[in-house]
């Protein structure tokens, strides 16, 4: 009985953890042969910003986006930028905009769109400071183990830091109500004790980062 409750621990842990890890395509491949290599990176940095005409309609022409509830994607880590395009393609991820314009994306741009993005400096935002002190404590319980001591994220894990402040609520929200938008076992998990208010300071804690 043990043996089984660890191997069901063990198989559940390692598909959390697959869970944080883009999946693997040659997209990823190409994406991460370009960061070893700086004048073919500056080649798909320059295209990506041609292919990114359309989307500076609404996150604008360096990736600060012009609504609040659309995301910043400058400064973001390249192989999440391109695991949500792929997820709005297949459809895990919902939203009526974004799937249908990324259907427009071809595979190499898609590669050359997150590359320009994530060489975007990032922008952050004022927030209330008593509502940062507040989000700075119940992030370092919560969430500092995968997205790191200065929410920058990694490869495989968003950076938080200078995201717009709606944007953040609604997406934090939206993992913890398991609204199926967005679907994360890990991000629920994290989420699951956290009550409203605490969801807006920690919103705004990450917002004002640099
Ligand atoms: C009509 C407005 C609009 C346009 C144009 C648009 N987007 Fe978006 N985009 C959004 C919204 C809104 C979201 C957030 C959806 C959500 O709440 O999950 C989003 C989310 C994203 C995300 C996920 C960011 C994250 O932090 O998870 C990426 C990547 C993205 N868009 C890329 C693009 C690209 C590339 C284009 C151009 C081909 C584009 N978008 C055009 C509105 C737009
Ligand atoms: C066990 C690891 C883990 C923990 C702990 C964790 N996260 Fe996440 N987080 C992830 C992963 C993986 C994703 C990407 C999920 C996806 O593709 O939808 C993510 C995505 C997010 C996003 C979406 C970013 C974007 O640009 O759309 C937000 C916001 C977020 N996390 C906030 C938090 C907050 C706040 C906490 C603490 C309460 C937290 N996370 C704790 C792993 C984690």
């Amino acid at each position: 009985m043990r043996a089984i409750v660890v191997l069901f621990a063990g198989l559940l842990s390692a598909s959390a953890f697959a869970q944080s890890v883009p999946t693997p395509s040659a997209a990823q491949d190409r994406l991460k042969a370009l960061s070893g290599d700086p004048v073919a990176l500056r080649a798909a940095v320059d295209a990506g910003k041609k292919a990114t005409f359309f989307c500076a309609n609404c996150h604008g022409e360096d990736g600060i986006s012009k609504t609040p509830e659309v995301p910043n994607l400058a400064g973001q880590n390249p192989a999440y930028l391109l695991e949500q395009i792929r997820k709005f393609g297949s459809g895990e991820r919902k939203d009526a905009f974004m799937q249908g314009l990324i259907k427009v994306l071809k595979d190499e741009e898609r590669v050359q769109v997150a590359a320009y993005y994530a060489n975007m400096p990032v922008r952050p935002s004022a927030a209330d400071a008593a509502q940062v002190a507040k989000g700075k404590d119940l992030y370092a319980k919560l969430c500092v183990r995968c997205h790191g001591e200065q929410a920058r994220g990694n490869d495989a894990i968003a950076r938080l830091a200078g995201q717009k402040l709606p944007y953040l609520q609604t997406t934090i929200t939206r993992y913890r109500d398991k609204s199926g938008v967005r679907n994360n076992q890990l991000m629920s998990i994290a989420t699951a004790s956290l009550k409203n208010e605490e969801i807006v300071a920690i919103a705004n804690y990450l917002t004002q980062l640099p």
